[in-house]
Parts: structure tokens; C-alpha cells; sequence
């Protein structure tokens, strides 16, 4: 009897501990965004994990894109993913922008179909950034925002973070 009395006390002082240190610590979900945050205000289809290699990205290689989160809107044909890319020390200077098909690149590779349902997602994607002549010779820190928009241009999803592109 008294055995119980104190397991069942020494299994409560466990969860305390466990859920004050689960609703206390968020660094895990900011890791898997890897220095990514997401957007001020609200979006219907979250991003909650964001990972690509190689890190730094490389011109004239493949990049390897990885995407989770959780969709309150289905994701339809027509959808889009794009990148505007801003100078790190200019951040109001827009140095590139890239738009991609969201079903072809990343639900298509990822074994998959648009339409895609409401609920948790995870797509991997990989494609080749292109060499451009007149390039740097260096590694440059860019300020990424990272944007899905619905075939109708209302905006899904958005993220913004640092990323490295390595032009060797
Ligand atoms: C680069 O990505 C494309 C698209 O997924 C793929 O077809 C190609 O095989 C990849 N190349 C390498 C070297 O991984
Ligand atoms: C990122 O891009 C979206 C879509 O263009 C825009 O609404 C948002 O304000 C941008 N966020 C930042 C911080 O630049």
C-alpha cells in the first residue's frame, strides 16, 4: 500500500517535470526550421520543418529541399512556391526571384498528387541551380522569403530566413 502510495507520487513529479519541459522549451520546433521563421500573421498551411542541402546551397549542383507542416487548406493544381531573395546588408534590395510549380516540384517528387488533403504534409524535392556567367566568386548570405500562393494568388504559406549560396 505504502509502496504505491509513493510510486503513484514519484509518476506525477514526472509528468510535472515532462510537460514543464515539453510547454517551456520551443527550441526543437526552431530547429527543424533551421534558422527559418515563419511570417507575421496568420497562414492556412504552416511550415513547421524546413531543411535543404547541401548547406551552403551551390550553383551548378542539385539542391535537396525538405517541407512539413500542416495544411488547413487543400493544396490544388495551380499552386506555386516562391522565392525572393533580398541582399543580407540591403534587405529592401531584391537580388533574384524564383517561382515554382509547388504539385510538380515538391508533391510530384515526393511520390504524390495535387490535389493534396487538409492535414499534416512532408515533401522532399530536389532540382539544379543554374550557373549564371556573371555570378560571384564567394559565398553569399541572402535573406530568403519563402511564400506558397493558391492558383488565385492568395498566399498559403510564408517563411523568411537566411540562407548561404556558395558560387564556386
Ligand atoms: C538532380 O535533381 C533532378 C531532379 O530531381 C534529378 O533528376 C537528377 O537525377 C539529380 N541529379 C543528381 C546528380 O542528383
Ligand atoms: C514575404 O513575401 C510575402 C509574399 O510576397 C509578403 O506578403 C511578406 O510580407 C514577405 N515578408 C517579409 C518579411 O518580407
Amino acid at each position: 500500500m505504502k509502496m504505491n502510495r509513493i510510486n503513484l507520487i514519484s509518476s506525477i513529479f514526472s509528468i510535472l517535470i515532462f510537460v514543464s519541459f515539453a510547454t517551456s522549451n520551443p527550441t526543437p520546433l526552431k530547429r527543424q526550421l533551421n534558422g527559418f521563421t515563419q511570417c507575421k500573421g496568420g497562414f492556412a498551411n504552416s511550415i513547421t520543418a524546413l531543411s535543404y542541402t547541401p548547406n551552403p546551397v551551390v550553383t551548378g549542383q542539385n539542391i535537396t529541399v525538405h517541407l512539413a507542416g500542416t495544411a488547413t487548406e487543400i493544396i490544388k493544381q495551380g499552386t506555386t512556391i516562391v522565392y525572393t531573395v533580398y541582399f543580407k546588408d540591403e534587405p529592401t534590395k531584391e537580388a533574384f526571384q524564383h517561382k515554382q510549380d509547388f504539385c510538380e516540384v515538391f508533391v510530384k517528387q515526393s511520390g504524390s498528387e495535387c490535389p493534396v488533403k487538409k492535414g499534416d504534409y512532408s515533401f522532399t524535392a530536389s532540382w539544379f541551380i543554374e550557373k549564371h556567367p556573371d555570378e560571384p566568386k564567394n559565398v553569399v548570405e541572402y535573406n530568403f522569403n519563402i511564400s506558397v500562393f493558391d492558383s488565385d494568388g492568395k498566399i498559403l504559406s510564408c517563411v523568411n530566413g537566411l540562407m548561404k549560396v556558395s558560387y564556386s
